[in-house]
Order: structure tokens, then sequence, then C-alpha cells
């Protein structure tokens, strides 16, 4: 199979400027269900881009785990590769494709730290692995082998026993509070609907664009 061969036509309806609710994020979510009831696999996962201290663009699969406070939230280790990023510049992208519905979501905007209430109680509800598997990790920091993290996973298990696991310190979530969300739609031959909202001066201006 040649990779140039590979193309299908993306069959929809369409998108109308009238479809869409004046408040993008509760337009988000009635496509995050509509994603949801079609089985998309996977619906809350996300390609989130941040910028690097070089200017390279950093970009990593994370899920998405509320919508909240006007933001779209994710959990992460801060110290991490993205953590030190978006702590240093915090602006970030969040790409949302969700093939089966020939559907893409753009949202571009501020990132902030939620708080550590907000965080230990996301914390708790994960399951105890993943929990200890959080403070095992020294996320994006290179390691000598497998055994050597099994072994870090070992001396976590055992200094917290049967015992509650604690939010650790430098684990968390971020919020991304949206300056711009635009919605996409597939139409056959490549004749797309793209409809974008800025926010701007506090208010949500809705524009059509070329595909
Ligand atoms: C489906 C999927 C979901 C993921 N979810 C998260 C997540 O919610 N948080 C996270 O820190 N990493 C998540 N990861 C791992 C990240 O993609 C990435 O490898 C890790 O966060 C390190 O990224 P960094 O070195 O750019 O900081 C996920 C990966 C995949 C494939």
């Amino acid at each position: 199979m040649k990779i140039s061969d590979m193309r299908r036509d993306y069959e929809s309806s369409g998108l109308r400027r009238s479809d869409l609710h004046a408040d993008p994020l509760v337009q988000f979510e009635t496509w995050f269900e509509e994603a949801h009831a079609a089985g998309v696999a996977d619906v809350n996962a996300l390609s989130l881009a941040s910028v690097g201290a070089d200017g390279q663009p950093g970009l990593r699969t994370v899920l998405l785990k509320d919508v909240s406070d006007g933001g779209f939230v994710f959990y992460t280790n801060y110290g991490s590769s993205k953590g030190l990023s978006l702590q240093a510049r915090p602006q970030a992208t969040m790409l949302f494709h969700w093939l089966e519905l020939n559907r893409q979501v753009i949202v571009e905007g501020q990132v902030v730290k939620v708080s550590e209430a907000e965080s230990a109680a996301y914390f708790s509800s994960r399951p105890r692995g993943s929990q200890l598997s959080a403070w095992a990790s020294q996320q994006s920091a290179g390691i000598a082998s497998r055994e050597a993290l099994e072994q870090q996973l070992a001396e976590v298990s055992a200094r917290f026993g049967d015992g509650p696991i604690p939010l650790p310190p430098f684990w968390g979530g971020f919020r991304l509070m949206p300056r711009r969300i635009e919605f996409w739609q597939g139409r056959p031959n490549r004749l797309h609907d793209r409809l974008a909202y800025q926010l701007t001066d506090g208010h949500w201006q809705i524009s059509r664009l070329q595909p």
C-alpha cells in the first residue's frame, strides 16, 4: 500500500453556525457526548502541545479528566518535561481527534495549576496501582533499566504498605483556560467545515474559516 494513495472521504451532514451553542464549552460537551455515544475509544485522550525552552514544540497524549471552572483539566507529574515547560511558559494547545465522527477540536489558551485540594481529590479516586506508579516514576527522566523502575515501585509499595497513599507533592492537575476553540467537521471532497470561537473582550466571537 502506497501511503500517498491512502485517503477516505469524510461523510457528514456538516456544521452550521446555527448548530453551535453560544458557549464553546457547552458545544465541546455536546460533541464529547456524541463521540462517546458513537463508541470512540479513549474519547478523552488528547494531544497536548507545549513550548520548550528552545522553542521546540513538545507533544504527547494525556487524558482529559474534567471540564470545569471554564477550563479543561488533565493530570501529570509537575517535574516532567511537559510539567516544567508549562510552568515556565504556560501556553498550551489541546487537540482532540474523533476519527469515527470525522471531527477535530483544537483548544488554545493558558494553563494554570489546579488547587492542591482538587488534585488530592482526583488522586484519591485513582486505582491504588496508578497512585503507586505516580510516586515511583520521576516522569521524563532517564533510567538504566526496566528492573530499576520496578525496584523504585517496590520501594514505594513497601513504604506505604497497606496505608493510604497521599498526593505526591510533584504531581497534580493543570487547567487549560481557552482563548480559542475550533470545531472541525470533515465533509466530502475536502470542503470541510471549520468554525472557531475567539474570546474577545470577555465575549466569544464565532467565525467560519476556509478549510
Ligand atoms: C492514551 C494515553 C494516555 C496518557 N495519559 C496521560 C496523562 O493523563 N498524564 C500524563 O502525564 N501522561 C499521560 N500519558 C503519557 C504521555 O503521553 C507522556 O508519555 C508522558 O506524560 C511524558 O510526557 P513528557 O515527557 O512530554 O512530559 C498518556 C499516554 C497515552 C498514550
